[in-house]
């Protein structure tokens, strides 16, 4: 069986993390979508709500399933079986440090990293960007999954205004 892990942050995920996990189920066996949980980043979403979210998300993909993990990529992904890693590329600026990191993943475990190109659509689109301009009021209905948007919405109403920093 050919396995892959499409690892990130997804806090939360959006429109362009899916584009590149239905694409992946469809060169793969079996998907798994590896949340990083490691505790020293501040999120909005806590580890449980980011899983929740890309589980709702990924409930059309019969081959995709969600995990969470903590240490290394390459530890998770040998201890599931997985061979290969899939990372979306944006742009030219994301390659120089998912090269690093796929050199990297190599040196440490006999792992592949394939590299997807994101669909033009989604070439701008990131998580921290989203909550940006989420924070200041602005529509990203289009960027997230709809059930995504009200969760969004409903945190930042929460925490009482834009963001941080
Ligand atoms: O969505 P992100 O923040 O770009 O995801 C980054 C992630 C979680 C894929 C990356 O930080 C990661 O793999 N973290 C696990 C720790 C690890 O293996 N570090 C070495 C990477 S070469």
């Amino acid at each position: 069986m050919r396995r892959a892990a499409c690892p990130g942050s997804f806090d939360p995920v959006t429109n362009g993390h899916m584009d590149i996990v239905e694409r992946a189920s469809r060169l793969f066996d079996e998907v798994v979508v590896a949340v990083g949980v490691n505790r020293s980043k501040s999120r909005l979403f806590t580890a449980e709500e980011r899983i929740a979210m890309l589980e709702q998300a990924c409930e059309p993909f019969s081959n995709v399933r969600v995990a969470g993990f903590t240490g290394l990529l390459t530890t998770f992904c040998a201890e599931n079986s997985i061979q290969a890693i899939v990372k979306g590329l944006r742009a030219v600026s994301d390659f120089d440090y998912e090269l690093q990191m796929a050199q990297m993943n190599a040196s440490l475990a006999d792992i592949e990293t394939v590299f997807v190109p994101t669909s033009p659509e989604y070439s701008f689109l990131a998580s921290s960007l989203v909550k940006e301009v989420a924070g200041f009021g602005g529509d990203v209905s289009g960027l997230i999954p709809g059930f995504v948007n009200e969760r969004l919405t409903a945190r930042l109403a929460e925490r009482g205004s834009g963001l941080e920093g």
